[in-house]
């Protein structure tokens, strides 16, 4: 399940990673448009990832990739997917530390994990984000995500009724920037 991009390492947590997990899961930054409960312990950073670290990529529910910087071996962030259980659909959700955005790192990331969903069959990654959230917003549409509509859903964690922005990407169209990426248009 590992993959490697030329600047990261996407592969499973472990609780050895607990440390730069709470860094940018704690950051009120990054947590602003995310419906997580936070600061988080060191110890619950463990717990969770000691789940995570036993999860199953291919399964049904929530699996998240953590995103190594191969130049200094840190934890900058995750992608998380989540796949259905009947239907090959799969919602992506991801974070980066602070110190880490703007570098195209994230971008990398979602696009390795995108590559190999869609290799391994995937008909369609969805993807939902708080319509103030415009970097993330932006990452999605550079891939190729389209807006879909919008939703109203209340954020448990942070007790509000946000409205999200919805977003999908269809195999068809995929492949078909993969065609145009590999022949460089
Ligand atoms: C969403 C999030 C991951 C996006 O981070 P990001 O840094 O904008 O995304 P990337 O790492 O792909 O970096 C892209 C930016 O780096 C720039 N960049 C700099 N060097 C680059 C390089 N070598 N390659 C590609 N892009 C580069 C790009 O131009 C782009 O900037 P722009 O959007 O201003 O044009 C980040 O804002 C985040 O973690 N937010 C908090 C959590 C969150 O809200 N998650 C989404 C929930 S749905």
């Amino acid at each position: 399940m590992q993959m490697d991009t030329p600047r990261l390492r996407l592969r499973r947590f472990t609780p050895g990673d607990a440390k730069d997990f709470v860094a940018y899961r704690s950051d009120p930054e990054v947590a602003r448009f995310q419906d997580w409960e936070f600061p988080l312990s060191l110890e619950s950073a463990q717990r969770l990832l000691r789940s995570y670290s036993r999860s199953d990529p291919g399964a049904p529910g929530w699996f998240p990739y953590a995103i190594e910087v191969k130049a200094d071996g840190r934890v900058a962030g995750d992608v998380a997917v989540h796949r259905q259980r009947s239907v090959q659909e799969a919602e992506l959700g991801f974070s980066l530390a602070r110190d880490r955005q703007g570098q195209g790192y994230a971008t990398e990331a979602v696009e390795a994990v995108l590559r190999a969903l869609f290799a391994g069959g995937l008909h369609t990654a969805t993807a939902e984000c708080d319509v103030r959230n415009e970097r993330s917003a932006r990452l999605l549409e550079r891939l190729g995500f389209a807006r879909t509509g919008q939703r109203g859903v209340f954020a448990r964690a942070r007790r509000e009724r946000v409205d999200m922005l919805m977003f999908s990407l269809p195999a068809e169209r995929w492949n078909a920037l993969d065609g145009q990426r590999e022949s460089g248009a």
